[in-house]
């Protein structure tokens, strides 16, 4: 790639100076609009929040890390020019293929990737080397993300990233043995990553020891069986289920992999109806995972996933022709932890493709983001589907949608969204535009942060919304242990019944799906009225780590549907 070092004469300098259409990227917070009636079944259906203008970055990929106030954003190395500069002295090398100019080399003092403080919504850039497009990420067990993939010299790179206060990303070029570009990473119980496909990689591997590197990688022809002309088995959905095997889905169809011998336990029924994963890009998630107090004792803990939206599979090839097709409109629901469920489906009130779909800290599930029309791709979808969906999988069959408060701000290809230890939802990126283009196109480049407030923030409810008191910081929580988290709550009187604890994975997300997770309900072992408003609540931690591989996650107490500000756990 790098033939004419000779030709470094610089064509381009990108970013020297902060471009001046976006000026400060703080905003003043804007009060919730609040459209409610009140009553015990709220009707409010959710606010929405523009936090900043300007994020530097076109979030395409996006998570949080633990203990601290910061979301992680970036995209691409090549994207051009940004809305941030690296600090003076910093730029980059870049080589322009993309233009088709040849042999064009490029001085790129654009920052790619950017720490968002999510208090404050103050950026501050981050300097990656090796291009990140497209690729994928995880929490791992101390905290540090791990980022795996990408494009060109970023195919085989594995990076880190820790919360301190200076640091930067830790790139390491060579570790992985394939180029995986548009692959799903996924953490295992024992606190390694299973990294699969890619594009035109039909195979899977385990991230190695920092400074290692892979020199194999495991076939998977699942993946090559899957594909289709325009390659709907990319970013496959990937969980871990209960049992320990690796649920892996791709196109319509889906297996379990035991990770331990690399062998295929079974494969599932085909989902019909259409191509679910990138670029068709629908959505999916593990629904949560509901524990006991004895649960080391039953053998099965039941693991379903859901699966919606998505696109007819020839939707990329009729784009091409000026044909933008509706995207799919139902869903899949199946039991992957018993061998004879089937897939159950279900109709959203729309259809959706390239949405995201969250596990809120109450157990529902959010749908946000994406179009109705179209694809995944530049320029590829129209009809933003600006209307969030709440889904209620315990709720009966008909009654478990529900449409929330629409946004003003097309959230499409490269759009991403995570939730945020205070219960809201980040939302950010989007961006249809092949490099960065705030100018005369249909769908600008998105650069604004918008937080959407699910509708347990009626301001009517304030009141019963539980405020954690217990801090966990700096200790390890065992598995099968018991422990206590004390609350708040303005009340006199609490029956165990109202109540809730969730304990949330945060993924990591980008194109249309959240890498890694994982919600589980708590058994409750007692409750306790320990002064005025101030309760014990004790709870059994998760069995083992297959259920719950080793981590941190974010614990919730929910009263009646409202949960708490989450606070930071790590179990071992
Ligand atoms: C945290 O985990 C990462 C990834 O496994 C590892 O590279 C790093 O050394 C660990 N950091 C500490 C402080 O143990
Ligand atoms: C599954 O997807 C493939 C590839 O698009 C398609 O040929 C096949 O008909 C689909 N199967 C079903 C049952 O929808
Ligand atoms: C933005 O897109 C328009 C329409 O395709 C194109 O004419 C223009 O050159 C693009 N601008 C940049 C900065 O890429």
């Amino acid at each position: 790639m790098l033939k004419s070092l000779t030709l470094l004469s610089l064509f381009f300098t990108y970013c020297l100076t902060q471009p001046s259409l976006f000026g400060n990227s703080r905003v003043t917070k804007t009060p919730l609009i609040a459209i409610y009636n009140g009553g015990d079944d709220t009707e409010y259906r959710g606010g929405w929040e523009l936090v900043s203008e300007n994020a530097g970055v076109s979030a395409m990929h996006m998570t949080i890390l633990p203990n601290s106030n910061k979301a992680i954003m970036f995209d691409a190395a090549g994207f051009g020019p940004s809305g941030i500069s690296l600090p003076p002295g910093d730029c980059r090398q870049v080589f322009n293929e993309r233009d088709g100019y040849e042999d064009q080399f490029e001085l790129d003092c654009c920052a790619h990737a950017v720490e968002f403080n999510i208090d404050t919504a103050d950026i501050r850039p981050l300097k990656i080397l090796t291009d990140t497009w497209s690729s994928c990420g995880g929490l791992s067990a101390n905290g540090t993300l791990v980022q795996t993939g990408g494009w060109g010299d970023g195919g085989r790179s594995v990076r880190y990233l820790s919360g301190c206060k200076a640091c930067d990303w830790e790139e390491h070029p060579m570790s992985l043995s394939a180029s995986r570009w548009f692959s799903t990473q996924h953490i295992l119980p024992n606190g390694d990553f299973i990294v699969i496909g890619g594009r035109r990689m039909f195979s899977y591997e385990y991230v190695p020891k920092v400074e290692s590197s892979n020199q194999m990688y495991f076939l998977l022809p699942f993946l090559q069986e899957t594909t289709d002309p325009v390659e709907n088995n990319l970013y496959p959905f990937v969980f871990l289920s209960t049992d320990g095997n690796i649920f892996i889905f791709a196109n319509n169809r889906s297996i379990l992999l035991n990770p331990t011998t690399n062998k295929i336990i079974r494969e599932l029924p085909v989902l019909d109806g259409g191509s679910r994963n990138y670029p068709s890009s629908g959505m999916a998630t593990l629904l949560p995972i509901k524990l006991n107090v004895n649960d080391p004792n039953s053998n099965v803990i039941r693991a379903e996933i859901l699966i919606c939206g998505g696109a007819d599979p020839r939707a990329g090839k009729l784009v091409e022709k000026g044909i933008f097709v509706t995207a799919l409109q139902n869903c899949g629901r199946i039991d992957i932890t018993n061998p004879k469920s089937t897939w159950q489906k279900e109709m959203m009130p729309t259809p959706r493709t390239m949405g995201d779909m969250l596990i809120l800290p109450t157990g529902d599930i959010l749908m946000i983001n994406g179009a109705k029309k179209g694809t995944s791709g530049w320029n590829f979808a129209e009809d933003a589907n600006s209307t969030p969906l709440l889904y209620k999988p315990d709720y009966p069959e008909t009654q478990r949608f529900m449409e929330l408060k629409a946004t003003t701000i097309p959230r499409m290809y490269g759009s991403t969204s995570i939730v945020l230890p205070d219960g809201n939802i980040l939302v950010a990126g989007s961006n249809t535009n092949y490099y960065y283009n705030f100018t005369g196109v249909k769908y600008p480049t998105e650069l604004r942060v918008e937080k959407f407030y699910p509708p347990y923030f009626d301001p009517l409810l304030v009141f019963a919304r539980p405020t954690i008191v217990s801090d966990y910081k700096g200790i390890m929580v065992k598995y099968q242990s018991n422990f206590v988290i004390e609350f708040k709550l303005k009340k006199y009187k609490v029956n165990h019944l109202d109540l809730k604890v969730t304990m949330y994975a945060p993924p990591f997300t980008t194109h249309g799906f959240s890498m890694g997770q994982r919600l589980l309900v708590l058994g409750i072992k007692g409750l306790e009225n320990v002064g005025l408003g101030l309760f014990q609540i004790e709870v059994v931690a998760p069995p083992m780590a297959k259920i719950a591989p080793p981590g941190f996650y974010l614990v919730f107490v929910v009263h009646n549907g409202i949960p708490s500000s989450g606070i930071w756990l790590q179990i071992a």
